[in-house]
């Protein structure tokens, strides 16, 4: 379907912030006709983050530059983002997208998802498109099952695929302040864990919704809650996440849990001074460690130049 529009360009050059997720809780409910399965899974915005440079130009087409060379072609979230807006306008106007990419891919951080939307809302603001909440949440949806939390981001419970978002109230465990942020060497692919995923690892949601509601009542959620339903089939199919998860603990992080499909694992800590000292430790030990922590960005939140 076509929304052709005017297009309204007043700056030739549009700067985005695309941010990482973790997921606090990931509950599988099931397997799906379409192949897909039924989540509920709560995610909270990250400071880590990807940067976006949209420029337009004059030659009908979308030109990918990114920093991690095997991502600058048109299969990258972001150039698909593009075209997608581009054909549902009828649009001839051509961009240049260039990903300094800082989060880890196919981490389980939803970058790629992030990178997708921060492209859907960027050209929305850029381009002065009339795209209704419902537009942009179709066209996330058709690109993955994480971009529609991505458009508005924050902390959120996702249902369904992902694409049923429904923000929760803005609070944030002061045990939860620091965040480290552990990337074994090695990809997950999202899919294959999926697809190997035994049905003993389905639950009924009640994770997601004890956390939901904790949250939501300026509570602190149990740790027991914090259960991804594909963390222990990952942790038994790489042993490097494992190892990984064994050296964290080790090194003082007193809790670790894997994020989305892996193989990223997350450490909250109440203190910066403690996690500094994990992650100097764990980095002499070779591992890629991060020091992040919650945000709520302001969702199109450009620089126009
Ligand atoms: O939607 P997205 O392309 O990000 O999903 C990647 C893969 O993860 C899908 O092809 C599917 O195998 C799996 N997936 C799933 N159920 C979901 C989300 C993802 O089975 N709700």
């Amino acid at each position: 379907m076509s929304y052709a529009q005017q297009i309204h360009i007043s700056s030739c050059v549009c700067f985005v912030q695309a941010y990482a997720k973790i997921n606090l809780t990931l509950d599988v409910l099931g397997r799906r006709t379409d192949s897909y399965h039924e989540l509920a899974t709560v995610m909270q915005t990250i400071d880590l983050h990807d940067t976006i440079c949209l420029t337009a130009t004059d030659d009908n087409r979308v030109q990918m530059i990114c920093t991690t060379p095997q991502l600058s072609n048109d299969e990258n979230l972001a150039a698909r983002a593009a075209h997608l807006v581009r054909q549902r306008l009828a649009s001839t106007q051509g961009v240049k997208i260039e990903l300094y990419k800082r989060i880890p891919v196919a981490a389980g951080l939803g970058g790629g998802s992030s990178d997708a939307a921060a492209v859907l809302l960027a050209l929305q603001q850029w381009w002065q498109l009339q795209l209704s909440p419902a537009d942009l949440l179709n066209m996330a949806t058709s690109l993955g099952s994480d971009v529609p939390f991505f458009l508005t981001g924050g902390l959120a419970l996702c249902e369904g695929r992902g694409e049923r978002v429904t923000p929760l109230a803005r609070y944030w465990p002061l045990s939860m302040r620091w965040l480290l942020l552990l990337k074994p060497a090695i990809s997950v692919p999202t899919a294959a864990v999926f697809r190997s995923l035994p049905a003993s690892d389905y639950t009924d949601g009640m994770h997601s919704r004890a956390v939901s509601s904790a949250l939501n009542a300026a509570g602190n959620p149990h740790a027991d809650n914090l259960h991804n339903g594909l963390e222990r089939s990952v942790l038994e199919r790489y042993p490097q996440v494992a190892q990984a998860r064994g050296d964290l603990l080790k090194a003082g992080a007193p809790l670790v849990r894997l994020s989305g499909s892996g193989p990223t694992l997350f450490a909250p800590f109440a203190e910066l001074a403690r996690a500094l000292r994990v992650q100097q430790e764990l980095q002499a030990q070779g591992y890629e460690v991060y020091l992040s922590r919650a945000i709520h960005p302001q969702p199109g939140n450009v620089c126009l130049f």
